[in-house]
């Protein structure tokens, strides 16, 4: 696998105010995979297929015949909701797990390359960034998401981060290039993370235990289903490193917040109207977060059979 550099540093640069500005490193074409080199305000191929940047930084690398549906991913009014629920800071403990499993692990560098596949309007992009940060690793982040208002959120809250529009089936990204990949809550490709893993690199997998919002859950639905875990379908390119289990609770006081936590989860779309209904009564919920985070590695027989 070839890893391509450009002529562009692979260090941040300054805007014109002195501040840290992305410079979308490792980027390929979405249509024939060549890489893109920036020129002016577009990211342009060697065939001429050109990408504008967007005014907030970020890059759409979906071309619409990748696309599924005319508005894919989480709508605007998900994003949004995401957004007012996490900066409540009621998941900061999540963040601040990966942030210091990170932080403490003594294979990666003093520089990561660090890749957030599905990262939503970017809080834990943002939160691992700085906190990494502050814990003297530089992390060189990249955050892709399919929904145009996620990357459109993400891009506004940080400059110093690689904002992509595109989907976790076709990685828009050179191979071998990130030392990390996290995907959170979100859809894995795992053939493509171990393509742009480096080798040895590793995954963070996040999913929801059997208890998450239990107390919200038992509301909405007449019958709560029993729990599957989907984390460790199709992995078989990495191997398990750590599970970490994370359990906490928290309150919500207000309409408003129950209504935001609602709308970032898929039970604003499954629960039947009785139980939305019945929630709408609801100002003051005292909630479960289970979580499970998965940490693998890739494995490097991958990378040696797809060098043959
Ligand atoms: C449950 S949200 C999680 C967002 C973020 N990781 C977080 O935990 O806050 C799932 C995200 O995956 C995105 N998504 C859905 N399909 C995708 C795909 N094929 N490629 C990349 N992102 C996708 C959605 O737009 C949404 O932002």
């Amino acid at each position: 696998m070839t890893c391509y550099l450009f002529a562009l540093s692979l260090d941040y640069t300054k805007n014109h105010v002195g501040k840290s500005v992305s410079v979308l490193n490792d980027l390929i074409c979405p249509l024939d995979n060549q890489p893109l080199v920036l020129k002016d305000r577009s990211l342009v191929c060697l065939s001429g297929h050109s990408f504008d940047l967007a005014k907030s930084g970020y890059v759409n690398l979906l071309p619409v015949q990748n696309k599924r549906s005319k508005d894919p991913g989480d709508s605007k009014e998900m994003v949004a909701s995401r957004k007012a629920f996490l900066e409540l800071g009621y998941y900061e403990p999540i963040a601040e797990s990966i942030a210091s499993y990170l932080s403490k692990n003594h294979t990666l560098g003093e520089s990561i390359r660090f890749f957030d596949a599905g990262c939503g309007e970017g809080y834990y992009l943002n939160y691992i960034k700085q906190t990494c940060s502050q814990n003297g690793k530089a992390v060189n982040a990249t955050g892709l998401d399919i929904s145009k208002w996620a990357i459109t959120a993400a891009s506004k809250s940080n400059k110093s981060i690689d904002w992509i529009v595109g989907s976790n089936a076709h990685i828009p990204t050179n191979s071998d290039c990130f030392d990390v990949v996290i995907c959170l809550f979100g859809f894995p490709v795992f053939s493509e993370f171990a393509r742009i893993l480096k080798p040895g690199g590793l995954l963070l997998m996040a999913d929801v235990g059997a208890n998450h919002l239990i107390e919200l859950r038992r509301i909405l639905y007449p019958q709560i289903h029993n729990y599957e875990d989907g984390l460790s379908k199709g992995v078989e390119e990495f191997s398990p490193i750590v599970e970490q289990e994370l359990t906490f609770t928290f309150q919500l006081t207000s309409q408003v917040d129950i209504q935001s936590l609602l709308s970032m989860t898929p039970h604003i779309h499954k629960a039947p109207y009785e139980g939305r209904k019945a929630l709408e009564q609801v100002d003051n919920l005292t909630l479960t977060a289970d979580v499970k985070l998965r940490w693998y590695t890739k494995n490097t027989e991958v990378t040696e059979n797809n060098n043959d």
